[in-house]
């Protein structure tokens, strides 16, 4: 894949890692809401839960290899440049969206393990991060949903943030991110 990064844009390969996670929090949070919807019993019920973790699993390699590939990366900059209290904003933002991706996997991971289950990926059971504990298990599920329904709030102000840009203050934030 071409990783060259141009200055007016990210490189390919931020671009692409950031809309695939994109697609992935979609499913993340859609499979997580269809298991909470279907009745006790339904035959997806079960299955829904199972891709939330798959999926959830599968985002935390590539939030971790996105955190320590971006604080190397040079950042485009944004023309005309907005007001530093709006980019000391968006800076706190990036730092949030980094602790939703890598922080909800991982407490997920550390719930379920404190449950006393184990952590599978398709079948494959993953090792566990923490022995079976019932105050652990009952603080990282509070954690876990904290943390997980906060992001439908930020990752709107995030999204609307870059579409503002875009529409109304007509600057390049936006076209930086496109492929
Ligand atoms: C970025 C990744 C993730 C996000 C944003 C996320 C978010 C959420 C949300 C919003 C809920 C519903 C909370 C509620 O209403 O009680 C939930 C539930 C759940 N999540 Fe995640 N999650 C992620 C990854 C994971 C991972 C990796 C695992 C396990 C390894 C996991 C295990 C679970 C389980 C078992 C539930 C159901 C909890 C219950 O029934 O109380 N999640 N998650
Ligand atoms: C429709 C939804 C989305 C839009 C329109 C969007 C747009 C953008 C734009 C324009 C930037 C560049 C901002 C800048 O450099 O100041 C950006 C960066 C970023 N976005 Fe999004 N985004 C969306 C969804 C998401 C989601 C779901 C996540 C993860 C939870 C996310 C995480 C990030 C991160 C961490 C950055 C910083 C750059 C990086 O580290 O790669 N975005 N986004």
């Amino acid at each position: 894949m071409n990783n060259t990064a141009r200055h007016d844009r990210y490189s390919t390969l931020s671009i692409t890692l950031h809309w695939l996670t994109l697609v992935l929090m979609a499913a993340i949070y859609i499979s997580i809401e269809l298991h909470e919807s279907l009745p006790r019993g339904h035959a997806l019920r079960r299955p829904m839960e199972d891709w939330h973790i798959y999926l959830g699993v599968c985002l935390l390699p590539i939030a971790l290899f996105r955190a320590v590939t971006i604080l190397r990366a040079k950042i485009p900059a944004i023309v005309p440049q907005p007001p530093t209290w709006q980019m000391r904003i968006t800076k706190l933002m990036k730092v949030y969206l980094y602790v939703l991706m890598i922080g909800a996997p991982l407490i997920g991971w550390i719930m379920v393990n404190a449950e006393g289950h184990v952590v599978s990926l398709w079948g494959l059971a993953l090792p566990s991060l923490v022995s079976e504990s019932e105050s652990l298990a009952g603080l990282a599920s509070e954690a876990h949903e904290v943390l997980g329904m906060s992001g439908y709030f930020f990752i709107a102000i995030h999204a609307f943030a870059a579409l503002y840009h875009h529409y109304l203050v007509k600057d390049n934030t936006l076209k930086r991110m496109l492929p």
